[in-house]
């Protein structure tokens, strides 16, 4: 969570700092702040979004400096708890994303040596801490601080005396640094970068580095040179602007197809995906948070379908405190970013427990990407909406690359039905399109049935329940509306209680295995009185009489059906927010890249 950059180079800092920093506000946006080195060391900061820091800065010159914006973990959003944090003698600024576990003990001790705290953050102590190490080099104070710290961190570092030097530190928080002629750049994400150059070196854990006009020096924490050849970044500065859209949900929205089709290139003829093979494994454990787990709930259906091999789907965070099957199934782990803290504790633990470890992402480079045996990487290009939207979808198609590659390896699935699904798949960006097609009736039934609703009630089964679960999380993220999703033939067995008149439901009933099944579910709340908006099959005539209205998706193999599907919920949760004027983009109390557990 939070954002950092940091700055060293011949331009003025402050309109660099706070351009990069605005690309980074998905991360975290309660309150921000910015650290110059000048003739002396400036800091301002402000409770709220970045434009309202911007709103009040005073003039701020120099050519060196770091910002920050926040998503609070220690210490309520304030001004004083806002970033960058600075020492007892002011000339120390510290911007900090992670979490100092031991810091209460270190906050002890250092008060006791008469270090004046003004702040309740644990970023805090680790400023008071690089003061105490100080005698005039400030990369040797940042390296013995960080011997006697516990916990995740990514930082920048100024000091007021060396004017030209940005420190960075980086353990289990990202932090890439980008190079440019006569000038050098830290940041939590590429976008913050873009603008200025597409040349990076990504930091590793328990690394650092100095930041001077000239160039970046990475050392490890004993001090020793690291040499690592730098990349290119293909994202390209478009990419993270709207394009003309009102919001970046609606952009990542209608980027669907394409992060479908990006996502496939290269990789359906010879179903060739990335070298990955279906090695000696019993079965499939699929790991994940939030949407990405909502994928892995999908993925458990599509790999037992097309594999035929036992799957299942754990939440990241849960998986670490359960006992180990002994069978040592093949751990895939999902994440967007590939930096979400426990779905990279749970690959750690996966590996501790023996088991192979597959990665899903969609971040060329991530931690994830680094702490497992191999990565397949979703090809949906940058997602800025703290909302997961295109890259949920791409993430199921992986899963259909990945269940077709084991069909075939295990002799589970034989070349023709295989050549029967790749057409399959060739098929979804058009079933995509034809769903944002549909945008004009998808935003009158979001006005219809979201926009005055207090609580909604999504109901799916089978392929289509965790669908369901995904499209209530969507609503309920964008549009603070209560939304629940239930497995449909669970509700006679306590959550019919909740239906009256007034309580939406939008149901999925697709042309499925329990098509039938959930006709009667609907009917058994259709006689509460309940209006219902099902997303249904085109074409299929049985399906109104059943309920209110209904968003027709293509008909497709059941297995497929949650990629259209999915595009019509993500428009409907967007439009509902958006009738309800929400802050789309940037939800309450949420941050895109969750980097603490
Ligand atoms: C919801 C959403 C979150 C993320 C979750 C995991 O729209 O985006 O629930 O899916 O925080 O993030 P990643 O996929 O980056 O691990």
């Amino acid at each position: 969570m939070c954002g950092i950059i940091g700055y060293a180079g011949r331009r003025e800092a402050l309109p660099i700092l706070l351009d990069g920093l605005k690309r980074l506000e998905y991360r975290g946006y309660d309150s921000a702040g910015v650290a110059i080195v000048g003739s002396a060391l400036q800091v301002a900061k402000d409770k709220g979004f970045i434009a309202d820091l911007e709103a009040h800065l005073p003039a701020m010159h120099g050519t060196t400096g770091l910002a920050h914006t926040r998503w609070a973990t220690h210490g309520a959003p304030s001004k004083v708890n806002a970033h960058p944090h600075t020492d007892c003698t002011g000339k120390i600024a510290l911007a900090h994303n992670g979490i100092i576990e031991n810091y209460s003990g270190l906050r002890e001790r250092l008060e006791e040596q008469g270090h004046v705290f003004r702040t309740e953050t644990d970023t805090e102590s680790l400023v008071h801490l690089i003061e105490a190490h100080y005698r005039g080099d400030l990369e040797a104070a940042v390296r013995e601080a960080l011997q006697e710290v516990r916990g995740s961190y990514a930082i920048a570092v100024v000091h007021a005396d060396e004017p030209g030097r940005v420190i960075g530190a980086r353990n289990e928080s990202p932090l890439v640094v980008g190079l440019a002629p006569d000038e050098t750049f830290l940041a939590s994400d590429v976008p913050a970068l873009l603008k200025h150059t597409d040349k990076v070196v990504y930091v590793m854990d328990k690394e650092m580095v100095v930041l001077t006009p000239e160039g970046a020096a990475l050392r490890d924490l004993q001090g020793k040179t690291v040499q690592r050849e730098p990349q290119r970044i293909t994202w390209n500065l478009e990419d993270a602007e709207k394009g003309g859209f009102e919001h970046f949900m609606l952009k990542e929205i209608h980027e669907t197809p394409k992060a479908i089709q990006e996502t496939l290139l290269g990789r359906l003829a010879n179903l060739e995906v990335d070298g990955f093979r279906a090695e000696d494994f019993g079965s499939v454990k699929l790991v994940a948070c939030g949407t990405s787990y909502h994928a892995a709930l999908v993925g458990k259906y599509i790999i037992e379908e097309i594999a035929k091999v036992p799957a299942s789907a754990e939440l990241a965070s849960e998986y670490r405190y359960t006992q180990g099957a002994a069978d040592r199934p093949l751990v895939i782990l999902l994440s967007q970013s590939g930096e979400t803290a426990d779905t990279l504790g749970a690959a750690r633990e996966a590996r501790r427990r023996g088991c192979k470890t597959l990665a899903i992402t969609n971040v060329t480079g991530s931690s994830l990407a680094r702490e497992t045996d191999k990565t397949i990487y979703t090809r949906a290009g940058l997602e800025i909406g703290v909302a997961a939207t295109k890259t949920f979808v791409a993430q199921l198609i992986v899963l259909y690359l990945i269940a077709l590659r084991m069909g075939l390896d295990r002799g589970t699935l034989g070349y023709e039905e295989a050549e029967r699904l790749k057409d399959e798949l060739r098929s979804l960006p058009r079933a995509a399109l034809a769903v944002l097609d549909e945008e004009d009736a998808i935003r009158d039934l979001a006005a219809s049935y979201g926009k005055e609703a207090r609580d909604a009630y999504y109901l799916g089964r089978h392929v289509n329940y965790p669908v369901a679960m995904e499209g209530a999380l969507k609503l309920k993220e964008i549009s603070y509306v209560h939304a629940e999703a239930y497995a449909a033939g669970e509700l006679k067995h306590g959550p019919l209680a909740l239906i009256t008149k007034d309580t939406p439901i939008i149901a999925i009933a697709v042309d499925d295995p329990t098509y039938e099944k959930m006709r009667s579910n609907l009917g058994e709340v259709a006689a509460r009185g309940a209006r219902i908006l099902a997303v249904g099959t085109e074409g299929d005539r049985e399906l109104p009489k059943y309920v209110d209205d209904v968003i027709p998706v293509p008909r497709l193999p059941w297995v497929f059906s949650p990629v259209p599907v999915s595009v019509a919920l993500m428009l409907f949760a967007y439009h509902a927010a958006r009738l309800r004027g929400c802050p789309i983009d940037k939800p309450r109390n949420l941050a895109k890249s969750v980097t603490v557990e």
